[in-house]
């Protein structure tokens, strides 16, 4: 086996006590994706050849999740939650042998790069060929976090977690940001000295580095922006890593040519792919699985979520997209139009009051303020197929399953209930009465009654 190769362990057993929730902390989303995938994402980048998550014995989601991550990963299950080495232990029968590097992650900070992680993996192959690589920031805030001890030449000596650091001890303001890589000959033996004497009775994966030492072993500090290391323990955590990670995501936005006039309004998905020269106005939100084409204008409060968007769409303002909602060249989505499951083919305008669900809509199709496709009957879903060139009026309703031929003109007020041959004329309201002189009548008459009373 190749000392080049790449493992990788994610701890994920925690029992997330403090989210106060049915759902394993792992599982909770940032961004759309699970914080578990995440993780899982920024790993698949240095290409693993190994990659074991240790869950808890209660956990079956995050065992389900980790095994649907295109990393294939292999679950361990620590049975007692005693601590970040024995949770590394306990991936060690299901990792087998392995002399390549060992990363350990951990499955609640979801914001440490891959750029980060290849650095540690990198720190291992230094000059002094150190058996241990930590991440190391400096937060404003020292707060919970273990602090490294650094010996007269500046290595770190050992990691003293900071519910054990007393007033006397000498430790450095460089806080451990929880990820480490380690040669894999070693990691293992090192592992199996960790001994549980400190103030939680737990066994510290940190306490490795003084392990190392003893044995003339190198640690490395890796050190890296004060955000990278956020851990989530709370929904105030997750609040904070999610405005993190949006705060990335709209800087690659903006990064890859799109305008926002106020980014910090526009919330993204992991997976939201945008083109170039679109501009987004404020206060839209997407869901999962969104893209949008170059040349689009988003106006301000749309909802928009597994939507293809084409190029040069005018959408909103106050439109909502939802799944299956597939657009064409120069579509024109207006305010208060909702569109599920429909395919707006190019040039196509729906710009009032409308909902378009289940349909397919032709070419250059110009649909009237509040037409609704009515395509479910309290049963079944029906689809509403309207072809190319038709001109649907104000106030029309469609009831599925029902067709238009191209070219067809549907009369404001219809109710449209069979299929419409191409080019025809519908109009199924009723007839326009008109009484001559009636409102003249009307309102002398009560004019008159009101001087009586
Ligand atoms: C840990 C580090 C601390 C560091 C901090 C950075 C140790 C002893 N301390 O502290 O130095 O500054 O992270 O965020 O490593 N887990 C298990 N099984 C266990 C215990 C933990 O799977 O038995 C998992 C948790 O789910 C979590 C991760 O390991 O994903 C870290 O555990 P946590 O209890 O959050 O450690 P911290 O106290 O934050
Ligand atoms: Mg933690």
């Amino acid at each position: 086996m190749s000392r080049d190769q790449i493992a990788i362990i994610v701890l994920a057993a925690g029992m997330g006590t403090r989210m106060k929730s049915a759902t394993p902390k792992v599982l909770h989303r940032v961004a759309g994706r699970t914080m578990l995938d995440l993780v899982l994402d920024e790993g698949a980048r240095l290409k693993p050849k190994r990659t074991v998550v240790v869950a808890g014995p209660d956990t079956e989601g995050v065992a389900n999740q980790a095994q649907a991550h295109s990393l294939n990963a292999q679950v361990a299950i620590q049975k007692k939650r005693l601590g970040t080495a024995h949770a590394v232990r306990a991936a060690e029968k299901t990792l087998g042998k392995f002399d390549g590097t060992v990363l350990v992650l951990f499955g609640d900070s979801p914001l440490i790069r891959a750029e980060t992680l290849k650095r540690m993996v990198r720190a291992l192959k230094s000059r002094k060929k150190p058996t241990l690589a930590f991440l190391g920031f400096r937060p404003d805030d020292l707060g919970s976090y273990g602090r490294f001890a650094l010996g007269p030449d500046g290595a770190p000596t050992r990691i003293v977690e900071a519910r054990d650091i007393t007033p006397d001890m000498d430790v450095s303001d460089i806080c451990n940001g929880g990820a480490m890589a380690a040669d894999g000959r070693h990691l293992f033996k090192l592992l199996a000295k960790v001994k549980n004497a400190n103030s939680q009775k737990e066994y510290y994966l940190t306490d490795l580095v003084a392990i190392a030492a003893k044995q003339g072993l190198g640690t490395a500090i890796v050190e890296c922006s004060a955000e990278e290391p956020l851990g989530v323990n709370s929904r105030f955590d997750l609040a904070v890593v999610e405005q993190e990670m949006q705060h990335r995501l709209r800087m690659d936005a903006l990064a890859g040519g799109v305008t926002m006039i106020d980014p910090t309004t526009v919330f993204l998905t992991w997976d939201t792919k945008l083109g170039r020269d679109i501009v987004i106005e404020p206060n839209v939100v997407f869901g999962p699985s969104v893209s949008v084409a170059d040349g689009v204008q988003i106006r301000a409060f749309c909802h928009i979520e597994g939507a293809a968007i084409g190029p040069g769409n005018i959408i909103g303002p106050f439109a909502r997209l939802r799944p299956g909602a597939k657009l064409g060249a120069d579509v024109h989505v207006g305010n208060f139009v909702e569109v599920k499951n429909a395919t707006l083919e190019d040039g196509v305008k729906a710009n009032h009051l409308t909902y378009l669900g289940d349909a397919r809509v032709g070419t250059q199709t110009n649909v009237g303020a509040g037409t609704i496709t009515c395509n479910y009957d309290g049963y079944g879903k029906y689809h509403t197929d309207i072809g190319a060139n038709v001109f649907i009026g104000s106030d029309v309703a469609l009831v599925a399953p029902v067709k238009v031929g191209d070219g067809a003109v549907i009369g404001a007020g219809s109710v449209v209930t069979k299929d419409v041959a191409a080019d025809a004329l519908v109009v199924t309201r009723a007839e326009q009465k008109e009484i001559k002189g009636w409102a003249k009548r009307r309102r002398e008459t009560r004019a008159k009654q009101k001087k009586k009373t």
